[in-house]
Formats: structure tokens, sequence, C-alpha cells
């Protein structure tokens, strides 16, 4: 269908008269054929061409506001839209697909762009899809994929404001993650229980995915020791068994390490952890938190003044809360877990619903610096295990606040574990996935590192303006992106191929659920049959 003609072209803008008719939206791809060129151009905006004089218009506009007819003559040539539009991608006659080289005539038509032409694009071709093509508001049946392998290791950065689907993004992300079958991992902290049956009645979560009995460990308060956690549901009519943790770390396998990860002491204070390691050993938080002051300072060989040990004695318990997490003498060791399932490539999914910010901070901290540490200490010593690693994305929701421009650097304010891995991960294969409502609070490297970005519907301008400043391909998005609804996106991913941002409608993750159920389903009654038949025929 024709959507219009080519009224300017210069560098990759262009700009065509909307035909009569034509229902042109914002966002939405369209094409342009020229000399057998396709230039596949994406609508950023409308802007009114009128030559009609201010005379004219006051006349006009006052008849029309009275409700009288409006009579204007000749009004198709003086009186049109124009839409402007970004030249996103240039296919040349042999099918190559490139970056824009040369720019259409002028008055050549702009059709709608057909299923065929999309894809070539190569949206779909990753392997962790998320949405569909979205034009304007509307899905087109075209699906858009991650590549995992490239993307993961440079992070992923969702932005949106409240309600905007950041959640539901998460939750689509684990799906296909974990539908890749080990070939990627993630780890997630869920403070709010939303992600293993969704967040109430009606919504879906990971347990409903058959693969989750095989590529989930839920860490969690739910089970008092390791085993599966059976959860039935009524809905599919179904049970699963999920491989479970006990959400509990004995304080003994805690490092020093793993406090002074969390950003949160001074280097005096870091000192004392360490002296207390080497002076109590495994025993060294728990003598921290039970010791008084003036035993501890005598017992550290009087090297840390009084008022350093009761600052950091106080830290340590905040961190470590009221032992329902850390644990004394339980022997159990979540980190160990987690980290174990993510060389596995699973899913690890730990709940949080009742720890305290400090104790969410410390496990977040030391479950991150664990798989960190693993992946580069693997890297460095043996390297070929280390290729066989999963790429491992780890996610931080609220990513400001570990990851905020006045986190770091100033006073006592120490680097975190999240921003090592932020600026370290890519080459051990650890990725960050950042959320937050407030992007405009992040450290700038961390917006430009991070080389996918999800942005959902952001109202307010710093935040939008952050992310548009650090990104490619957004310069024309501002209009767009404050015009998203709930579960639209605009998705920007150099490592997974995408030449321009697209314009991308979030699965439901009950829809994408219900597909990849049914799909699962199948492959694995198929490999049941099959292992079967092995059976008999070894009989
Ligand atoms: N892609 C989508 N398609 C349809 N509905 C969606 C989509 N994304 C989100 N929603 C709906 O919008 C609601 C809010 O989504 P979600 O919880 O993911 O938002 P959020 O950004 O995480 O919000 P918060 O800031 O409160 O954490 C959900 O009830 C969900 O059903
Ligand atoms: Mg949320």
């Amino acid at each position: 269908m024709k959507l219009g003609v080519v009224v300017w072209a210069e560098g990759t803008e262009v700009r065509f008269r909307v035909a009569e008719g034509a229902r042109v939206e914002r966002g939405m791809l369209a094409k342009v054929e020229d000399r057998g060129r396709v230039y596949v151009i994406r609508v950023v905006d409308f802007k009114p061409e009128s030559l009609l004089s201010p005379a004219e218009v006051a006349v006009i506009s006052s008849k029309a506001g009275r409700g009288d007819g409006v009579l204007l003559r000749d009004r198709d040539l003086r009186l049109y839209d124009t839409a402007i539009a970004t030249i996103v991608a240039q296919i040349d006659e042999d099918g190559e697909v490139h970056g824009p080289t040369s720019v259409p005539a002028l008055f050549t038509p702009v059709v709608e762009l057909e299923r065929r032409d999309l894809e070539r694009l190569k949206l779909h071709t990753g392997d962790l899809p998320i949405g569909y093509v979205r034009f304007g508001h509307a899905p087109v049946d075209v699906v858009v994929a991650l590549d995992g392998a490239r993307a993961i290791p440079h992070h992923f950065l969702v932005v949106g404001g409240t309600g905007a689907g950041k959640s539901n993004f998460g939750r689509v992300l684990a799906a296909s993650v974990l539908s890749a079958r080990g070939r990627y991992s993630l780890v997630l902290f869920d403070c709010e229980n939303e992600y293993l049956l969704g967040s109430k009645p009606g919504e879906m979560g990971l347990a409903h995915l058959p693969l989750s009995e095989e590529y989930l460990l839920l860490i969690t308060h739910r089970v008092p020791r390791p085993g599966r956690l059976r959860i039935e549901l009524p809905e599919l009519g179904e049970e699963r068994k999920i491989p479970a943790y006990p959400l509990k770390m004995d304080l003994s396998r805690l490092k020093p390490s793993d406090f002074t990860l969390t950003g949160e002491f001074s280097a005096p204070q870091e000192e004392l952890l360490w002296l207390a390691y080497k002076q109590f050993g495994e025993e060294w938080v728990s003598a921290l938190l039970s010791a008084d002051s003036r035993t501890l300072y005598s017992r550290l060989s009087r090297l840390v003044p009084v008022n350093t040990i009761n600052v950091t004695k106080r830290k340590v318990k905040h961190l470590t809360g009221d032992g329902d997490i850390f644990c004394r003498d339980c022997g159990y060791d979540l980190a160990t877990a987690a980290l174990s399932a993510v060389q596995r490539g699973r899913v690890v999914l730990i709940e949080t619903p009742f720890a305290t910010e400090g104790e969410e901070k410390l496990l977040a901290t030391c479950v991150a610096r664990r798989v960190f540490h693993a992946y580069e200490s693997l890297r460095k010593e043996f390297p070929e295990k280390w290729e066989e690693l999963p790429p491992v994305l780890i996610m931080v929701e609220e990513a400001h606040r570990y990851l905020g421009k006045q986190a770091l650097g100033s006073g006592d304010v120490r680097e975190n574990i999240f921003s090592v891995i932020a600026k370290r991960g890519r080459k051990y294969k650890v990725g960050g996935l950042y959320i937050t409502q407030m992007p405009s609070e992040l450290m700038e490297a961390v917006v430009r590192q991070a080389l996918t970005k999800i942005v959902l519907s952001l109202p307010t301008k710093p935040d939008y303006t952050t992310i548009i400043n650090h990104s490619p391909y957004l310069d024309d998005a501002e209009a767009e992106i404050k015009t998203l609804d709930r579960g639209e996106a605009l998705v920007v991913s150099t490592p997974s191929g995408f030449r321009f941002a697209v314009s991308v409608k979030i699965f439901r993750y009950e829809d994408y659920a219900r597909t990849l159920i049914e799909l699962q389903r199948r492959e694995l009654e198929a490999g049941a049959a099959r292992a079967a038949q092995h059976e008999k025929e070894k009989i």
C-alpha cells in the first residue's frame, strides 16, 4: 500500500508527504524503492506543511470554531502532512543489507514494508525472543529476538517508569534464557515474589514452564533443606517439582570481600575486616557481631581504634540482619549453590521478599562476587574450561542504588561488585542486567556501556535525555519514548545486529508462557518417547 511520496532527503533523513487516507504511525517502518535499491525508513515524527497565510488561518479557524463548514480551495496543494523519517538500512540489488550510503530520489513513492523485507533486517534471528515488531501501537507478526552470546557480556539496561513493564520484560527474558536449555545463565533477585508464579492470581511465572524442572534453581525460604519444591498449577492441571535450595548462608562462609564489595566500608573499616578474618578465621563475622568493642580492641592487638570497631560492627550487623538468612552453624551456602547452577547454564531465582535492605545488598554482593570471581579466575587459569562456561547475566533491580552517580568515587563510598562487573565483566562473559526507573541517576559509563537497551515508557525528561544522549540510533526518538504505552519499548542492541532502534511490543508474559508451555510439553514428550524406544531396542 502506498503511504506517500518523498519530498525531501538529506543525510539520513527523509521527509515524505503522507498520502490521502494512508495510516502512518510514529515508529513504523516503511520502504522506498529507487533504482533497484530498497531504503528502509523509520518514521520518527510528523510536521504539517501549510501554505496558508495567517489571515486565511484566522478566517478559517474562526469559521470552524463556530461549527460552520470550511471550504478550502486547492486544499491538497496548500495543506498536507509530512512524515519525518530516518533511513535505517539500505538493501542493495544483491540483497545485501547495510547502513545507508545514499538517499532516494525526490518524488519516489513510499510504501508499506512487507514481511519479506522485514525478515531481511534479521530482527528475528537471535535466540532470545522478547516481543513483536511494532508499527505505532500495533504489533506485527515478526518476532524480535536478541542474540544471547553477543549481547549478554555487553550488559543490558532496562528503563521505564512505574508500571511500564520492567518486571514483565524480566520474566520474558528469563523464560527465553530458560528455554535456551543451558546455553546461558541468569541470576535474578526477586524481592517481590513476582517471578516464580507471577505477582497476582491469573499471572504466570517461571514455574509454569515445563523446563523449569530442569533449568531453574530456586533459592527460597519456601524450603528448609535442598531438594525439590512441589508446586501445584491448577490452571494447567499440572504440578512441577522445581530444584530448590534454602535461602540460608552460614556466616562462616562469608569472606571480607563479600562485605567490602558492597561498597559500604571505608579503607580503615576494610582493614579491620581483614584483620578480624586473620585473627578469628572462619568465626570472624560471629566474633565481630558478638564480642564487645573493648574485647575486640585487645584481641586485634590494639591496631584499630574503638570508634572504627563500633562503626564497622554496626555496618556488619546491618548487612547480616537478624540471622534469618545469614545464620550461625546452619551449614548452608547459597552462594556456592548459585555458582554451581550458573556454571551449568541455569536460571537462578533468589526470592527475598522478607529480606531487609542490608541483607539484600549483602546477598546480591556475595552471589555476584562469587560468580564474577569464578569466571575471572577460570579465564586466567584454565582458559579452555572458561570457554565452556555459559555467558551469565546478573540482574540488579533498582540499579541506581548500586551504580548511582554519587555512589562511587566520593568520600567514603567505595567500588562495589556491580561497578566492577560493569567495567570488567565483558572480558569474562559476565554481564549485568540493570533495571531502573531513574536512568538519570546512573553513572554515565554504565548507560553508555550497556549495549542492549530496552527503553520502556519513561515520562521524565532528565531520564529519557540521559538515555538518548548515551545511545546510538536514539537521536530522534524523544517523541516516541514519550508516547510509549505499557509493554511497548524501543530496543537498541548493536551486539544483536540491530542497526536502528527497533519499536517492539514486548510479549505479555502470560501469552508467551502459553506458547512455550505447549512447545516444551511436545519436546519433552518426544524426548521421552525416544528414550523409551531406545530402552526397548536394548532389551
Ligand atoms: N508487554 C506487556 N504486554 C501486556 N501487558 C503488560 C506488558 N508489560 C506489562 N504489562 C502489564 O502492566 C502491568 C505492570 O507491569 P510490570 O509489573 O511489569 O511493571 P513494572 O515496570 O515492573 O512496574 P514497577 O515499577 O511497579 O515495578 C502488569 O500488570 C502487566 O500485566
Ligand atoms: Mg517491577
